[in-house]
């Protein structure tokens, strides 16, 4: 058993999604791909997409207000919010900033962290340090993407994999042996071309040419973000169970990335965790990056996957690359 003493734990979570489902028959309809090659190749069947004007923050509110309820604090109890997204509504100020106007969290301090898909496992991290610290006792970690903003609608080989949706928790201070045990952060920009946005940024800015060649959306090289995902998530996880002092035996539940069945299914046989301790909702959501994780948290809980005193890890890996694994006591 772990003897670390957490700093931070989770006193509430939620989920908020837009209600749009775009299913595998429709995109069949929108590019050369069908349902059995899709289900197939990463486990998918349905995501959630925005509706033409639903903002980010909308449904970022929605996640944030269940997890302040399960919590039972108050807007005013917040001492900060991270926000993690790699699509904000808008280039200035941060999605955070907009949040905390719209929750009326007028006491919390505010920031955006960019690192794709483990954003929220990122975010936790941080957010544990910032308590460390003494910037605070109770504070807001969001996880959402508006993916459908940045993917090419006609280009198969991405848009049958990504979806919109968001996830928060309030982490508090702990005051027992509930909360974060160990944390794990790692990246290589070496890759980042594997899986990019050329342009767009202050590099080259959007202009006719760039929209024309479609330079301002999500290029991926699949087959190499495979193996680097399996890769690193294996990694992962072994490292934060070291740092936890636990073994992976001692895993009630692994929440991994919800990128890919056949990811999922490949680390957790590296990381020699059984396929029934691992929480897969793949299907539903698709890919939602950042948002993945606590999506899969809070459907966890609502099935009683979700118990207290388990212990969980959480895995995630992506654009940067980036990776990271939280071990924690729920
Ligand atoms: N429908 C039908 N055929 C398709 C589709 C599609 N939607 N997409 C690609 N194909 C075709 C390709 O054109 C190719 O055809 P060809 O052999 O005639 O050239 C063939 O299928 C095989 O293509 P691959 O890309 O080699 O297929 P692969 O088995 O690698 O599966 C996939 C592709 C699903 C994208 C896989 O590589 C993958 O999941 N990669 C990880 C991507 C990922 O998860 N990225 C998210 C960001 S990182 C993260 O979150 C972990």
């Amino acid at each position: 058993m772990s003897t670390k003493r957490p700093i931070a734990y989770f006193a509430g979570i939620g989920a908020g999604s837009p209600a749009r489902i775009l299913t595998n028959a429709e995109l069949e309809q929108r590019v050369e791909t069908t349902d059995e090659w899709i289900v197939e190749r990463t486990g998918i069947r349905e995501r959630r997409i925005a509706a033409v004007g639903e903002t980010l923050t909308s449904y970022s509110l929605v996640a944030a207000r269940q997890a302040m309820e399960q919590a039972g604090v108050t807007a005013a109890d917040l001492d900060g919010i991270v926000f993690a997204t790699v699509t904000p509504d808008r280039r200035l100020p941060s999605a955070a900033c907009d949040l905390q106007a719209l929750l009326g969290a007028k006491n919390a301090w505010a920031f955006d962290l960019v690192a794709a898909c483990p954003g929220w496992v990122y975010a936790l991290t941080v957010a544990e340090g910032m308590m460390a610290t003494g910037q605070g006792d109770t504070i807001l970690v969001v996880g959402a993407e508006k993916l459908s903003s940045i993917v090419d609608q006609t280009d198969r080989s991405t848009v049958i994999l990504f979806g919109d949706g968001a996830g928060a928790a309030v982490l508090r201070r702990a005051s027992d042996d509930r909360g974060m045990l160990a944390t794990y952060l790692g990246a290589d920009g070496d890759l980042a071309s594997l899986l990019y946005i050329p342009a767009g940024g202050s590099s080259e800015p959007l202009d006719e040419t760039v929209i024309r060649e479609k330079r301002h959306l999500m290029q991926m090289a699949g087959r190499e973000v495979f193996k680097a995902a399996v890769l690193a998530m294996s990694r992962s996880t072994d490292e934060a169970i070291r740092r936890a002092g636990l073994t992976p035996d001692d895993i009630d539940l692994l929440v991994p990335h919800q990128a890919n069945m056949r990811i999922i299914e490949a680390t957790a046989k590296y990381a020699k965790i059984p396929m029934s301790k691992v929480f897969v909702n793949v299907d539903r959501y698709g890919n939602t990056s950042s948002a993945s994780i606590p999506l899969a948290l809070v459907q966890a809980q609502e099935e009683g996957r979700l118990k207290p005193g388990m212990i969980v890890m959480l895995v995630s890996f992506g654009a940067g690359f980036t990776w990271g694994s939280v071990v924690l006591r729920w």
